[in-house]
């Protein structure tokens, strides 16, 4: 099964980027593209019926399947990017950490007002990047398609922040 080759293949390291965390690797998932094909196909197959006419992807590592998955689809790419990044004019949207804030932002013409949109990240934890993503693809006119993610951390209860925004939520390997 899929959630088993994805558990099997992340890394844990311990200690990262703090002491006590344990942080879910998923760098070495990208060394067998076997296994990044079966990633692919599963999140395309999940995809099928909810209408997706754009796919987000979070900076960073929501890029790496996020414009995998859009083009499976043929649909169009939104890079969601972290503050200055983006060279053009974009919308923003400040939101909280557990301590501190953090800032997204997207081109103001990164997608046709009416899109339904798939916010794709590698890892669901809080659900705090995700709800900003979705609340600025709102603002901006667009609807939230759902969500897909790699990896969950379902004792952050993440899926039920999120799960308001949309039912359509795409969790490979929960922990
Ligand atoms: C991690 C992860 C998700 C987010 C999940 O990204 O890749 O984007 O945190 O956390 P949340 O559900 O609590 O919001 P990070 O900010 O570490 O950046 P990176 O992807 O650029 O490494
Ligand atoms: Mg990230």
């Amino acid at each position: 099964m899929i959630e088993q080759k994805i558990k099997a293949a992340i890394r844990d390291v311990h200690d990262f980027p703090k002491p006590g965390i344990i942080f879910k690797d998923v760098t070495t998932i990208l060394q067998d593209h076997q296994l990044c094909q079966e990633i692919l196909d599963a999140f395309v197959e999940r995809a099928q019926g909810m209408h997706i006419d754009a796919v987000a992807g979070v900076e960073s590592r929501g890029f790496l399947f996020g414009l995998m998955i859009a083009m499976k689809l043929g649909v169009p790419f939104i890079p969601v990017r972290k503050a200055g990044k983006l060279p053009f004019t974009v919308k923003r949207k400040v939101y909280e950490l557990e301590y501190g804030t953090a800032t997204i932002e997207l081109h103001t013409d990164a997608f046709t007002p009416g899109s339904n949109v798939l916010i794709h990240d590698d890892l669901l934890a809080t659900g705090g990047t995700v709800t900003a993503t979705s609340e600025l693809i709102k603002e901006m006119g667009g609807h939230i398609a759902g969500f897909s993610f790699v990896v969950g951390l379902s004792f952050l209860k993440g899926e039920e922040k999120i799960s308001p925004i949309s039912d359509n939520i795409v969790v490979l390997a929960n922990y």
